[in-house]
């Protein structure tokens, strides 16, 4: 059994610097850089088409990474479908819903952009669309989001974790409010699914959209979970047929009627090793580590002067983002400075949640250290102590 003490030599990025933006994109282990390599070394092929050797052996390997992808996620019971990311996930739900007017939908002002826009653009069909406001944490009441649901809507789109204040939201409680009024529930797991243990059944989501490269899978993979594959598919094309005639088409069953075109083999494969890399760590363990960590970086952050951080101070409200600013200082300017004084990597600017910036009041948006599991409590001091070194400029 592998621990995660023993994960960090398997990084080779991690020990040259302090990586710090796992939740743009994580560090990816040599396991998995492994099999991607295998596949375009030994077995480079389509898959799904022909029947020579190696497209057999290719499918075969594309199907197993699909079914532990699935389990990882408890998510055997129902379709999981490979898109390039997060985005293109939520974007398969908002194109294939078939849409009436006065549908309604409930987002929130706390999204990433990737699940806020396909909803607005809804509005242009007449769907009705509601964005509740989260309290100064970033979290969600579900008292506010039952007062937006009503008979008349159709989805409630909601991250799980936030990618800008690690805020985790209430998702479960969300979705029985949903389902109740006979809506859907969607999560955008793309910060939970990697650090927190997701069992779909548990969650109750009726979708799930994640990407693989927060995880340490290829970039460019993302996962769309259905209860249901009752979604129209967005792109047609090949693979994703039964028949064709001139005059139309039979879908093929699913999830292959949602893959139109070559799929990202090798970043399947890779997401497939990723989720064993994990598996054999135990999300559990991910999370106690991150928790421990996140804890210490939020309480030293908090401890210096000119430093504001954002979020929620408990540990089971939040994953291991931690936002902050420095007093006068451009968020851009502190991540330049600890990359070049200090060798860390951070994220600044806005994380694509312009309207939570907003509502939080913060014209340049935040500094954001996201934590991983190879992260080290040693890497957390070096960044409080790069940090308080900066506020020593104010
Ligand atoms: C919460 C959340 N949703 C959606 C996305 C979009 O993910 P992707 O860029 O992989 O499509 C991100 C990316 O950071 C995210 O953090």
């Amino acid at each position: 059994m592998r621990g995660i003490k023993d994960c960090r030599a398997d990084f080779p990025l991690a020990g040259d610097l302090v990586y710090m933006d796992s939740a743009s994109v994580s560090l990816c282990p040599e396991q998995v850089i492994g099999a991607v390599a295998e596949y375009d070394r030994r077995y480079r092929a389509n898959v799904g088409r022909g029947v020579h050797r190696l497209t057999r052996f290719a499918s075969q390997r594309f199907e197993d990474a699909r079914a532990r992808v699935a389990g990882f996620i408890g998510g055997q019971a129902g379709v999981t479908v490979l898109t390039a990311n997060t985005t293109a996930s939520v974007n398969m739900v908002a194109g294939g819903m078939r849409w009436r007017s006065g549908d309604r939908v409930v987002t929130s002002s706390a999204e990433h952009h990737s699940n806020l826009l396909p909803w607005l653009r809804l509005r242009e069909r007449g769907v009705e669309v509601e964005v509740v406001a989260p309290d100064p944490d970033g979290l969600l009441d579900p008292t506010v989001v039952a007062a937006a649901v009503d008979d008349r809507t159709r989805l409630v789109a909601l991250t799980h974790a936030s990618n800008a204040l690690g805020s985790v939201q209430p998702v479960r409680e969300i979705g029985r409010i949903a389902h109740e009024h006979g809506a859907r529930l969607l999560v955008d797991g793309a910060q939970s699914v990697p650090h927190l243990p997701v069992d779909v059944e548990r969650l109750g989501c009726d979708y799930l959209c994640f990407s693989g490269h927060k995880m340490l899978g290829p970039t460019g993979t993302g996962i769309l979970w259905m209860r249901e594959p009752d979604l129209d598919p967005l792109f047609l094309g090949g693979g994703m047929i039964e028949t064709v005639t001139s005059d139309g088409y039979t879908p093929a069953a699913p999830p292959a009627r949602y893959e139109a075109g070559t799929p990202h083999v090798a970043g399947m494969i890779g997401l497939g090793r990723a989720v064993g890399y994990l598996e054999e760590i135990g999300m559990d363990e991910v999370r106690r580590h991150e928790a421990h960590l996140t804890g210490r970086l939020f309480a030293g952050l908090s401890g210096l002067d000119h430093v504001t951080v954002f979020g929620p101070e408990s540990p089971e409200k939040r994953i291991g983002v931690v936002s902050f600013v420095v007093d006068g200082m451009h968020p851009h300017d502190v991540a330049h400075i600890l990359d070049e004084a200090a060798g860390i990597m951070v994220r600044s600017g806005e994380h694509c949640c312009m309207p939570l910036m907003r509502h939080l009041g913060l014209a340049h948006g935040t500094v954001r250290a996201s934590l991983y599991l190879y992260n080290t409590a040693e890497e957390v001091d070096l960044l409080l102590a790069a940090v308080e070194e900066i506020t020593r400029m104010v």
